[in-house]
């Protein structure tokens, strides 16, 4: 019988993506045949050791990692549940999708539309969207104006927003999606900051689509619909960064 890390055994059962984890196991939260763990890297054996959360015994039945590729539509909020009873991007999925854990890889914004992982990976969220792995995600930007050459080079340099200045950007005009006529590929992730990049040179954001993350693209998947990912496509997605 083989051993795992404790990390990565907690991280399976879809406990929680690695960070969290790791945080509850420093806490004292997570117990091996009833002693409190010390670390996270210990050796445990899945089918005989006694794994507890808040007490609480943990099933590790080697579930299923599942990744779908969604092209969300507008108006869905990239949560997994709301309080306000608001549709979020869990619920367009068929029923035989619910209660497997699964869960949107990083978020786009309720009117932002196009490629979005879910997953019940905890492994695969944290190497897709940890800004340590720097995963380049491009995206389609309708706006009502033509940049000059140094608006573009602002951009792709780095503008100064209220959290900062922005890393490199790579921004290209295109025409072969109207009304979309920029696509910019950043390799951040925070809040609305493609919008607010254009809104820093006074530019409001008319449309804006994700169409690739690393060289996970979206390609020619309906407004609304997902697919499975294949081992490989995940695999792909993780060995390569900064594209
Ligand atoms: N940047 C934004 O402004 N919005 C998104 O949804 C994603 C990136």
């Amino acid at each position: 019988m083989e051993s795992i890390p404790l990390l990565r055994y907690m991280v399976e059962a879809g406990l929680g993506a690695r960070r969290q984890v790791v945080a509850a196991i420093k806490v004292g939260r997570v117990a091996v045949n009833g002693k409190q763990a010390e670390s996270y890297t210990m050796p445990v054996y899945p089918q005989a050791d006694r794994i507890t959360f808040d007490g609480k015994p943990v099933s590790f039945h080697a579930r299923a990692r599942i990744v779908l590729m969604l092209n969300k539509p507008l108006n869905l909020l990239t949560t997994t549940s709301d309080d306000r009873g608001r549709q979020t991007v869990l619920d367009i999925l068929p029923a035989e999708y619910r209660g497997l854990g699964l869960y949107p890889v990083g978020r786009l914004d309720h009117d932002t539309t196009g490629l979005l992982l879910l997953t019940n990976d905890g492994n695969l969220t944290y190497r897709l969207t940890h800004p340590r792995f720097e995963l380049g995600k491009e995206y389609l930007v309708h706006i009502e104006a033509t940049l000059s050459r140094q608006e573009k080079d602002l951009l792709e340099k780095g503008v100064l927003l209220d959290d900062g200045a922005t890393a490199p950007a790579g921004v290209k005009e295109v025409n072969y999606e109207p009304p979309y006529n920029y696509s910019i590929t950043i390799h951040e992730g925070r809040n609305r900051q493609v919008r607010r990049m254009f809104a820093h040179l006074g530019y409001t954001v008319k449309a804006l689509k994700r169409v690739r993350m690393g060289n996970l693209r979206l390609g020619d998947l309906a407004e609304g619909s997902f697919r499975r990912l294949s081992v490989q496509e995940i695999a792909s997605a993780l060995r390569q960064h900064k594209q």
